[in-house]
Protein backbone atom coordinates (compact mmCIF):
# COMPACT_ATOMS: atom_id res chain seq x y z
CA UNK A 1 0.00 0.00 0.00
CA UNK A 2 1.14 3.33 -0.99
CA UNK A 3 1.15 5.77 1.84
CA UNK A 4 0.28 8.93 0.83
CA UNK A 5 3.14 12.00 2.79
CA UNK A 6 1.88 13.47 5.88
CA UNK A 7 -1.57 13.77 4.52
CA UNK A 8 -2.22 10.18 5.25
CA UNK A 9 -0.65 10.68 8.67
CA UNK A 10 -3.13 13.71 9.57
CA UNK A 11 -6.11 12.06 8.43
CA UNK A 12 -5.56 9.00 10.83
CA UNK A 13 -4.63 11.52 13.52
CA UNK A 14 -7.83 13.10 12.98
CA UNK A 15 -9.70 9.68 12.77
CA UNK A 16 -7.84 8.86 15.96
CA UNK A 17 -9.05 12.49 17.23
CA UNK A 18 -12.96 12.66 16.25
CA UNK A 19 -11.87 15.76 13.80
CA UNK A 20 -12.58 14.04 10.66
CA UNK A 21 -15.56 15.49 9.86
CA UNK A 22 -14.50 19.22 10.58
CA UNK A 23 -14.06 21.29 7.54
CA UNK A 24 -11.73 24.30 7.12
CA UNK A 25 -10.50 26.78 4.86
CA UNK A 26 -7.08 28.69 4.92
CA UNK A 27 -5.74 31.93 2.99
CA UNK A 28 -2.61 30.55 1.23
CA UNK A 29 -4.63 28.86 -1.84
CA UNK A 30 -5.54 25.84 -0.13
CA UNK A 31 -10.11 25.39 -0.07
CA UNK A 32 -12.45 22.53 1.00
CA UNK A 33 -12.44 19.86 3.22
CA UNK A 34 -8.72 19.16 2.75
CA UNK A 35 -7.52 22.27 3.99
CA UNK A 36 -7.16 21.83 7.91
CA UNK A 37 -5.20 17.90 6.43
CA UNK A 38 -2.94 20.25 4.20
CA UNK A 39 -2.19 22.52 6.72
CA UNK A 40 -1.74 20.70 9.39
CA UNK A 41 0.37 18.16 7.03
CA UNK A 42 2.58 20.97 6.08
CA UNK A 43 2.82 21.83 9.78
CA UNK A 44 3.87 18.57 10.85
CA UNK A 45 6.26 17.62 7.74
CA UNK A 46 8.51 21.00 8.91
CA UNK A 47 8.16 19.80 12.41
CA UNK A 48 9.39 15.90 11.60
CA UNK A 49 12.18 17.26 9.66
CA UNK A 50 13.12 19.70 12.23
CA UNK A 51 13.47 17.52 14.84
CA UNK A 52 15.51 15.14 12.82
CA UNK A 53 18.03 17.69 12.16
CA UNK A 54 18.13 18.69 15.37
CA UNK A 55 18.20 15.03 16.92
CA UNK A 56 21.15 14.56 14.59
CA UNK A 57 23.20 17.53 14.67
CA UNK A 58 22.30 18.02 11.39
CA UNK A 59 23.87 14.75 10.08
CA UNK A 60 27.02 15.80 11.62
CA UNK A 61 27.57 12.54 12.92
CA UNK A 62 26.78 10.28 10.13
CA UNK A 63 29.48 8.00 8.80
CA UNK A 64 29.84 5.55 5.96
CA UNK A 65 32.18 2.66 6.31
CA UNK A 66 33.90 4.97 9.09
CA UNK A 67 34.62 8.12 6.93
CA UNK A 68 32.28 11.16 7.92
CA UNK A 69 30.08 11.80 5.17
CA UNK A 70 27.45 14.43 5.59
CA UNK A 71 23.79 13.31 4.12
CA UNK A 72 20.62 12.58 5.20
CA UNK A 73 19.51 8.94 5.68
CA UNK A 74 17.14 8.85 3.68
CA UNK A 75 18.63 11.00 0.53
CA UNK A 76 21.72 8.55 0.48
CA UNK A 77 19.46 5.55 -0.01
CA UNK A 78 17.62 7.18 -2.73
CA UNK A 79 20.63 8.12 -4.09
CA UNK A 80 22.03 4.75 -4.49
CA UNK A 81 18.99 3.74 -5.95
CA UNK A 82 19.29 6.15 -8.16
CA UNK A 83 22.29 4.88 -9.64
CA UNK A 84 21.65 1.59 -9.73
CA UNK A 85 17.89 2.41 -11.67
CA UNK A 86 19.42 4.65 -13.84
CA UNK A 87 23.13 3.14 -14.75
CA UNK A 88 24.41 5.88 -13.66
CA UNK A 89 28.30 5.37 -14.72
CA UNK A 90 29.72 8.74 -13.15
CA UNK A 91 29.04 11.50 -10.48
CA UNK A 92 30.09 15.26 -10.62
CA UNK A 93 29.75 16.37 -6.94
CA UNK A 94 30.89 19.71 -6.15
CA UNK A 95 31.24 20.05 -2.37
CA UNK A 96 33.14 17.25 -1.37
CA UNK A 97 34.21 18.40 2.48
CA UNK A 98 36.14 15.31 3.92
CA UNK A 99 35.04 13.54 0.80
CA UNK A 100 32.21 11.13 2.82
CA UNK A 101 29.56 11.42 -0.57
CA UNK A 102 32.57 10.95 -2.89
CA UNK A 103 33.73 7.77 -1.11
CA UNK A 104 29.63 7.01 -0.86
CA UNK A 105 29.25 6.98 -4.71
CA UNK A 106 32.86 4.84 -5.52
CA UNK A 107 31.54 2.22 -2.78
CA UNK A 108 28.52 1.88 -4.58
CA UNK A 109 30.59 2.00 -7.69
CA UNK A 110 32.97 -0.68 -6.43
CA UNK A 111 29.89 -3.01 -6.09
CA UNK A 112 28.56 -2.35 -9.32
CA UNK A 113 32.06 -3.01 -10.87
CA UNK A 114 31.57 0.20 -12.68
CA UNK A 115 31.77 4.05 -12.77
CA UNK A 116 34.01 6.93 -11.37
CA UNK A 117 33.44 10.18 -8.93
CA UNK A 118 35.20 14.03 -9.83
CA UNK A 119 34.20 15.94 -6.69
CA UNK A 120 35.19 19.73 -6.68
CA UNK A 121 35.84 21.96 -3.55
CA UNK A 122 37.16 24.96 -2.56
CA UNK A 123 39.11 23.59 0.39
CA UNK A 124 40.91 20.22 0.48
CA UNK A 125 39.73 18.33 3.38
CA UNK A 126 39.82 14.80 2.44
CA UNK A 127 42.50 12.97 3.43
CA UNK A 128 42.12 9.64 1.48
CA UNK A 129 42.63 8.99 -2.01
CA UNK A 130 40.60 6.13 -3.65
CA UNK A 131 41.13 4.91 -7.53
CA UNK A 132 37.06 6.12 -8.33
CA UNK A 133 37.68 9.37 -7.08
CA UNK A 134 39.19 12.65 -8.80
CA UNK A 135 39.57 15.41 -6.35
CA UNK A 136 40.03 19.04 -7.93
CA UNK A 137 40.56 22.17 -5.78
CA UNK A 138 38.89 25.54 -6.78
CA UNK A 139 35.74 26.56 -7.28
CA UNK A 140 32.73 24.64 -8.59
CA UNK A 141 31.92 27.48 -11.13
CA UNK A 142 35.50 28.18 -11.63
CA UNK A 143 35.83 27.91 -16.08
CA UNK A 144 39.58 26.37 -15.31
CA UNK A 145 37.85 23.30 -13.17
CA UNK A 146 34.71 23.18 -15.69
CA UNK A 147 36.86 22.73 -18.82
CA UNK A 148 38.79 19.75 -17.12
CA UNK A 149 34.78 17.70 -16.71
CA UNK A 150 34.38 16.44 -20.64
CA UNK A 151 38.21 14.94 -20.51
CA UNK A 152 37.57 13.06 -17.12
CA UNK A 153 33.87 11.80 -18.87
CA UNK A 154 35.79 10.70 -21.74
CA UNK A 155 38.81 9.35 -19.97
CA UNK A 156 36.18 7.16 -18.29
CA UNK A 157 34.13 6.38 -21.58
CA UNK A 158 31.15 7.48 -18.84
CA UNK A 159 27.78 7.45 -21.00
CA UNK A 160 25.44 8.48 -18.11
CA UNK A 161 26.59 10.99 -15.76
CA UNK A 162 25.13 12.49 -12.84
CA UNK A 163 25.05 16.14 -11.08
CA UNK A 164 25.54 15.92 -7.76
CA UNK A 165 25.24 19.56 -6.06
CA UNK A 166 26.09 19.98 -2.48
CA UNK A 167 28.90 23.30 -2.37
CA UNK A 168 27.63 26.86 -1.58
CA UNK A 169 24.18 26.80 -1.12
CA UNK A 170 23.16 30.29 -1.63
CA UNK A 171 20.93 31.06 -4.77
CA UNK A 172 23.25 33.15 -6.70
CA UNK A 173 25.54 30.15 -6.30
CA UNK A 174 23.42 27.01 -7.33
CA UNK A 175 21.95 28.96 -10.04
CA UNK A 176 25.45 29.10 -11.78
CA UNK A 177 26.21 25.89 -10.72
CA UNK A 178 22.56 24.69 -12.25
CA UNK A 179 23.77 26.82 -15.45
CA UNK A 180 27.12 25.51 -15.77
CA UNK A 181 26.60 21.71 -15.17
CA UNK A 182 23.54 21.04 -16.91
CA UNK A 183 25.59 20.59 -19.96
CA UNK A 184 27.35 17.63 -19.09
CA UNK A 185 23.93 15.63 -18.60
CA UNK A 186 22.34 13.32 -20.87
CA UNK A 187 18.95 13.78 -21.74
CA UNK A 188 16.94 10.91 -19.14
CA UNK A 189 19.66 11.74 -16.97
CA UNK A 190 19.55 14.01 -13.47
CA UNK A 191 21.25 17.02 -11.61
CA UNK A 192 20.55 15.99 -8.22
CA UNK A 193 20.24 19.45 -5.53
CA UNK A 194 21.28 19.39 -2.14
CA UNK A 195 19.75 21.34 0.64
CA UNK A 196 16.87 22.93 -0.63
CA UNK A 197 14.88 22.17 3.04
CA UNK A 198 17.32 25.98 3.40
CA UNK A 199 14.15 27.47 2.01
CA UNK A 200 11.48 25.58 4.12
CA UNK A 201 12.65 25.57 7.52
CA UNK A 202 12.68 28.42 9.90
CA UNK A 203 15.94 27.22 11.26
CA UNK A 204 18.06 27.81 8.04
CA UNK A 205 16.26 31.42 7.54
CA UNK A 206 19.60 32.61 8.01
CA UNK A 207 21.15 30.96 4.95
CA UNK A 208 18.72 32.21 2.39
CA UNK A 209 17.82 32.37 -0.19
CA UNK A 210 18.83 28.98 -1.17
CA UNK A 211 18.64 25.93 -3.66
CA UNK A 212 15.25 25.60 -3.81
CA UNK A 213 15.28 29.57 -5.26
CA UNK A 214 17.91 28.61 -7.38
CA UNK A 215 15.66 25.62 -8.85
CA UNK A 216 12.91 27.87 -9.43
CA UNK A 217 14.66 30.34 -11.48
CA UNK A 218 16.68 27.89 -12.93
CA UNK A 219 13.59 26.04 -14.35
CA UNK A 220 12.17 29.46 -15.41
CA UNK A 221 14.79 29.83 -18.09
CA UNK A 222 15.77 26.09 -19.03
CA UNK A 223 12.95 24.18 -20.50
CA UNK A 224 14.94 20.82 -20.73
CA UNK A 225 14.57 19.84 -17.16
CA UNK A 226 12.05 18.94 -14.62
CA UNK A 227 11.40 18.10 -11.03
CA UNK A 228 11.02 14.47 -10.58
CA UNK A 229 8.58 14.49 -7.96
CA UNK A 230 8.34 10.95 -7.28
CA UNK A 231 11.96 10.49 -6.60
CA UNK A 232 12.63 13.73 -4.82
CA UNK A 233 9.36 12.83 -2.34
CA UNK A 234 10.92 9.07 -2.26
CA UNK A 235 11.03 8.71 1.30
CA UNK A 236 9.05 11.63 2.61
CA UNK A 237 11.52 13.11 5.40
CA UNK A 238 14.24 14.73 2.90
CA UNK A 239 16.86 17.66 2.80
CA UNK A 240 16.61 18.28 -0.64
CA UNK A 241 13.13 18.90 -1.96
CA UNK A 242 12.37 19.46 -5.42
CA UNK A 243 15.90 18.47 -5.63
CA UNK A 244 16.05 15.78 -8.70
CA UNK A 245 16.15 17.56 -12.22
CA UNK A 246 15.88 14.81 -15.21
CA UNK A 247 16.93 16.17 -18.54
CA UNK A 248 13.70 15.25 -20.65
CA UNK A 249 14.66 16.65 -23.43
C1 LIG B 1 27.86 20.50 2.64
S1 LIG B 1 29.58 20.37 2.44
C2 LIG B 1 29.72 18.98 1.36
C3 LIG B 1 29.40 17.69 2.05
C4 LIG B 1 29.77 16.45 1.29
N1 LIG B 1 29.17 16.42 -0.04
C5 LIG B 1 29.31 15.24 2.05
O1 LIG B 1 28.17 14.78 1.83
O2 LIG B 1 30.06 14.74 2.91
C6 LIG B 1 29.90 21.74 1.39
C7 LIG B 1 31.31 21.90 0.86
O3 LIG B 1 31.26 22.82 -0.23
C8 LIG B 1 32.47 23.52 -0.28
N2 LIG B 1 32.31 24.75 -1.08
C9 LIG B 1 31.83 25.96 -0.71
N3 LIG B 1 31.83 26.79 -1.74
C10 LIG B 1 32.32 26.12 -2.81
C11 LIG B 1 32.54 26.44 -4.17
N4 LIG B 1 32.31 27.65 -4.67
N5 LIG B 1 33.01 25.46 -5.00
C12 LIG B 1 33.28 24.21 -4.52
N6 LIG B 1 33.07 23.86 -3.23
C13 LIG B 1 32.60 24.79 -2.40
C14 LIG B 1 32.82 23.75 1.19
O4 LIG B 1 34.22 23.96 1.31
C15 LIG B 1 32.32 22.47 1.84
O5 LIG B 1 33.38 21.55 2.05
Amino acid sequence: MRYEGWHAVVNKLKAFTGRSGKRATSSDGVAGADAEAQLISNALGRAAKEAMIIHTDNFGRVTWLGRPVWQNLTDIWTLQEAICADGVDFVIECGTNMGGSAFFFASIFDLLQRGHVVTIDVEQLATFTHPRITFLHGSSTDPKILTQIPDLIAEHGAKKPMVFLDSDHSAGHVLAELRAYSQFVPVGCYMMVQDGVIDELELFADSRPGPLVAIRDFLATDDRFEIDEERSSRYLLTHSPDGWLRRRR
